[in-house]
């Protein structure tokens, strides 16, 4: 029976780690996977991070089974971050915590879809692995234009499709530093989507993997924060991969807000019951270890710190390459505008490959571009390459 399985090509983005790895050339360049790096070109983990896994170390008395929801210290430790004041909204907010954000968009859309959902909205392009996700559970894409040609959010696009969506319809959002255009809503246009989902039957769903890498940690959940204030009811997916720096050890968390706080335990009981058909239950050290740091104020105060070091430092390679102006025929002064990880660059297959075979350059096959890959010392080596292959 398995022989009749056809074989399928490696996760394009996930390959790109394994083809830089196995690059033996010094100068090349890794812009491909979503990953933090340093001036220095590195990963590193957290000082807040390795500073709460020794107190974790130290105090951890047990890893016997916590249960489907996780850590509940943590999810609720994440929520002021997230919703601001009145975190529950009342009681109507509740989460609980799932292997990474796709773990928590996962649990999200199978919970829509067991709720009536059967179409997603979805600005297009997207992260990859929702268009994967929504396919794989049977889901129907409805695609929008989420920017327009001079580089900003398309907004008429979005409000068009929140305006024809129907009861049994979701919208998916991502809350800050769009993955991959790093084309944002500005607060205004925030105010204009929260009101027409406001008027809409369409269930509201927003990603939030990026908070705290935009504008700040409160800045970048205006806009999730305008919406729940609009709507009777949505879904949140969280991921603390990027924001803690935490990849790899797989930590985020699903949140529900009900139409009445009186609904929210049967809503978690149907995620509860999803997640143990799934996953059973998340894997604990991560949650942990974001648990202790949240609970901490000097720990807290670090990881914030640290926060801001990553955000200055993405701000100011954005700025260096919106400074550049042109590379070849590839403008880029729009980057400087953008927030996030990531831009997309208008480049054909053909380039990107030569930028890959000739120069070292990898990036997504989509021309998306993780900003954090380049540094003082490699962006003018960068630059030239684009204009050598866009000329
Ligand atoms: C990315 O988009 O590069 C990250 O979110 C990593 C991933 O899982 O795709």
């Amino acid at each position: 029976m398995l022989n009749t399985l056809a074989p399928q090509p490696p996760d394009a983005l996930l390959a790109l780690i394994k083809q830089f790895e196995a690059d033996d050339r010094s100068d090349k360049i890794d812009l491909g996977v979503g990953v933090y790096r340093t001036g220095e070109g590195d990963t590193p983990v957290f000082d807040a991070i390795k500073k709460a896994e020794h107190r974790l170390h130290e105090e951890q008395t047990s890893k016997a089974y916590l249960g489907p929801e996780g850590d509940m210290g943590f999810v609720n430790a994440l929520m002021p971050y997230l919703f601001g004041k009145d975190a529950t909204r009342g009681g109507r907010i509740s989460g609980m915590q799932t292997p990474g954000g796709t773990g928590a968009v996962r649990l999200a859309l199978a919970l829509a879809q067991k709720a009536g959902v059967t179409r997603v909205h979805l600005g297009l392009p997207s992260w990859p692995n929702h268009a994967q996700i929504l396919k794989d559970l049977g889901l129907e894409t409805v695609g929008f234009d989420h920017a327009s040609a001079d580089g900003s959010a398309d907004l008429d696009a979005v409000l068009a499709a929140i305006r024809g969506a129907q009861a049994g319809d979701a919208v998916l959002l991502h809350a800050c530093c769009h993955n991959p255009t790093g084309i944002d809503y500005t607060d205004e246009q925030w105010d204009q989507i929260a009101a027409a989902l406001a008027d809409s039957e369409a269930l509201p769903l927003i990603d939030i993997a990026y908070q705290g890498l935009g504008r700040g940690m409160e800045e970048d959940a205006y806009g999730m924060r305008a919406v729940l204030a609009a709507v009777p009811e949505a879904l949140i997916a969280q991921s603390c991969d990027k924001n803690f720096g935490v990849y790899r050890d797989r930590v985020g968390a699903f949140y529900a807000m009900a139409e009445q706080g009186s609904q929210i335990d049967a809503i978690m009981s149907n995620a509860a019951a999803l997640a143990r058909a799934n996953w059973s239950m998340p894997p604990d050290h991560g949650g942990a270890t974001v648990r202790i740091i949240l609970r901490d104020d000097e720990l807290t105060g670090l990881w914030l710190d640290e926060l801001e070091t990553m955000r200055a430092r993405l701000n100011e390679v954005r700025a260096k390459l919106a400074e550049a102006g042109t590379a070849g025929s590839v403008d880029l002064s729009p980057i400087g505008k953008q927030s996030g990880l990531f831009s997309v660059l208008p480049l054909a297959k053909s380039q990107i490959e030569t930028l890959r075979d000739e120069h070292a350059i990898y990036m997504a096959g989509s021309g998306r571009i993780n900003v954090a890959g380049l540094h003082m010392g490699n962006i003018d080596k960068f630059v030239q390459a684009l204009a050598s292959v866009t000329s």
